[in-house]
């Protein structure tokens, strides 16, 4: 069978003060009434036989409610603490039978041109039943820094390398064969598991105790604790010589950080003034003087004002004032 795994464990930090702790940015009902998270289900609805959603104690109510509005039947995996993407992907495979298919996708990502999307997944599904490990890449439009990089020949992955500094990120764009990471991936879990256990025993091993501990999807904290926190992008991606790509043409923005956000809205028709500057959040008038590339966030208890290009640093902002761990 084939699972689509939510991942919605994250917390949008960069998108601060839009995203919070009590409401992250994948929860928001900025897109016609809809959340992002919300889109991610109805956009899977038709790939995959399974749902698995994977997320945090302190908001699993906002997806609960998700998936009852819309009666889908699913499985809810709660962690008690956020262990990063590596010990939240084999949760579900954990919870899979090993030749079972995950689509694991992100909650909080902006995808249109269904029909494109539908042939990308179909086409990695194809190649995660003979055994490899399947990410989707975008053809980059700059050298952003916010991203993975696959660099590849045809649909073989020569080298994946998670988030480089800006003159690497230039470089990998000269060099034209280098994709984004979508952040989604299609494999077995069994597959899956076998290369997290050879490059990074620590984490298997740990999630493993963790998940068996389980008490009706809910991990046990002082467990999960254990667990080293790593992205799959660096525990297993970067390592495993079973990945494929599959590079897609299906419109897509990982809205991580203003600077996507901007991007997105200047793509929708949200206004800008002459100098690029942007406002998000309210509907007053507001003006700005010798400043070029700003972006004015309201919202009713936080307002943020940034430098467009300095839009990766908010994180900082929010892990001041809002991370607890
Ligand atoms: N359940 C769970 N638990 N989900 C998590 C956790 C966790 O501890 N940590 C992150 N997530 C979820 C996030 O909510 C998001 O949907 C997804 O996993 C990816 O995590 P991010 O924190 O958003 O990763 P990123 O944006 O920095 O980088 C990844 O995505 C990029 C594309 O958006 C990488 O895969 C990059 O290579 C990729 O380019
Ligand atoms: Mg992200």
């Amino acid at each position: 069978s084939i699972t689509h795994v939510i991942l919605t464990g994250g917390v949008g930090s960069r998108l601060w003060p839009l995203s919070r702790k009590s409401q992250p940015k994948q929860y928001l009902d900025l897109f016609d009434g809809k959340s992002l998270f919300e889109m991610t289900v109805e956009r899977n609805r038709n790939v995959a036989n399974k749902i698995m959603v994977v997320g945090n104690i302190d908001n699993c109510h906002l997806s609960r409610k998700v998936m009852e509005k819309s009666n889908t039947a699913y499985i809810d995996i709660i962690e008690s603490t956020p262990r990063n993407t590596a010990a939240a992907i084999a949760f579900a495979a954990f919870a899979s039978h090993p030749d079972d298919i995950l689509i694991v996708t992100p909650s909080d990502h902006i995808i249109d041109e269904m029909e494109n999307y539908e042939a990308a997944i179909q086409e990695a599904v194809e190649k995660a039943s003979k055994g490899y490990i399947v990410t989707f890449g975008i053809v980059p439009t700059k050298p952003e820094i916010g991203y993975g990089y696959i660099e590849r020949k045809g649909d073989d992955v020569i080298s994946f390398r998670e988030k480089p500094n800006q003159v690497t990120a230039k470089d990998f764009i000269a060099k034209g064969n280098f994709l984004w990471n979508s952040g989604m991936f299609c494999f077995k879990a069994g597959v899956f598991l076998d290369e997290l256990q050879s490059f990074q025993p620590d984490v298997y091993e740990k999630s493993k105790i963790a998940w068996a501990s389980n008490n009706n999807g809910t991990l046990d904290l002082q467990l999960s604790l254990e667990i080293p926190s790593i992205s799959i992008d660096y525990a297993v991606m970067e390592r495993s010589k079973k990945i494929k790509v599959v590079p897609s043409t299906f419109i897509w923005s990982d809205l991580g950080s203003f600077e996507s956000v901007y991007e997105y809205l200047v793509s929708t028709g949200h206004s800008v003034d002459k100098n690029g500057n942007m406002v998000i959040g309210t509907d007053n008038y507001t003006a700005f003087v010798g400043l070029k590339n700003t972006i004015f966030v309201y919202t009713e208890t936080a307002n943020l004002i940034l430098q467009k290009d300095s839009s990766q640093d908010v994180k900082n902002i929010y892990n001041q004032l809002e991370r607890e761990n």
